[in-house]
């Protein structure tokens, strides 16, 4: 396994590849790897010949009052995780590379809507980080396929929504969430959790499951939503959000706009000094859901 620190060395390792016609898949990460980001190294090995993964914790997605400072910094034990799955190379650069005028001076990328609606009104600028690093990221790495997990499946958006804009040559390929066998969905902020919020913060993917089978049960949208909110902060949680989207533009669902429609619901919620997404898909049919209410 290459572990490249400068762009020269990963220039030059990804041209001999490219000369080869292997095709290169990338998987971004910003360390602190788990069972989660490793399925989607495994994903991206089944569809390319090549694997890069990137470790970056990247400034421009937090904001001040966020954890950029205390976000896990795990690398050896990265890169021994990544050496046994058998990655190709490991790409870490540092913020000089990525933000060479500083990262509030650095020109960045904007995803309209998706990047300011649900998620982005609560972490102004994230988006915003994320697209503009992501960029930068395929700009030197250039790969044909691009792997992000479905966890934050609002980032998998936005990035589609940029590739797609800027006409990028890459396939955006989601992977679906690994999740503990509580059913927590797996996160490196996870770790924050102390004993007693993590034996609580299963309760939130219960949560979701219960929200979806009242919906399919012919419950009205919003008192679903609505209930989860109550039973949410009755667990002892801070709720953002909890909210039923279509899962293309993440645009509300109504019993009239969207009939055998795949959806999704959010959520977004603290325990403690930890911040929590989570999501569940599934297909809404209101012509069958309400006939049993
Ligand atoms: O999902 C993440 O880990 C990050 O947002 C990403 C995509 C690596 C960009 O920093």
């Amino acid at each position: 396994m290459l572990v490249c620190k400068e762009s020269s060395r990963l220039c030059s390792t990804l041209s001999a590849w490219r000369r080869q016609d292997e095709k290169i898949a990338f998987v971004p990460t910003m360390g602190n790897l788990h069972q989660g980001h490793l399925s989607l190294i495994t994903l991206a090995q089944k569809k390319a010949a090549r694997v890069v993964v990137s470790i970056y914790v990247n400034p421009l997605q937090f904001s001040p009052d966020e954890d950029f400072a205390s976000y896990p910094r795990t690398l050896d034990d990265d890169l021994e995780k990544l050496k046994n799955i058998g990655v190709d190379l490991v790409f870490i650069p540092d913020t000089a590379l990525i933000y060479p005028q500083g990262e509030q001076q650095s020109c960045f990328v904007e995803v309209p809507v998706l990047s300011h609606i649900i998620e982005g009104e609560f972490r102004p600028g994230f988006f915003r980080g994320v697209a503009t690093v992501v960029l930068k990221l395929f700009n030197m790495v250039q790969p044909d396929i691009a792997v992000f997990g479905e966890k934050d499946f609002q980032q998998l958006l936005v990035i589609r929504q940029m590739v797609n804009d800027l006409l990028l040559p890459i396939e955006i390929i989601g992977g679906e969430t690994k999740r503990e066998a509580d059913g927590l969905a797996m996160s490196s902020r996870n770790n924050y959790l102390s004993a007693s919020e993590r034996k609580n913060s299963r309760l939130l993917s219960e949560t979701l499951c219960l929200c979806r089978h009242q919906i399919e049960q012919g419950m009205a949208i919003a008192q679903a939503e609505e209930d989860s909110v109550k039973s949410l902060q009755g667990y002892g949680f801070v709720v953002d959000y909890v909210t039923l989207r279509e899962t293309t533009a993440l645009t509300a669902v109504t019993a009239e706009n969207c009939d055998n429609t795949d959806v999704i619901l959010l959520a977004a919620v603290k325990m403690g000094k930890t911040r929590l997404i989570d999501n569940l898909k599934f297909v809404y049919k209101p012509h069958i859901n309400q006939a049993k209410a």
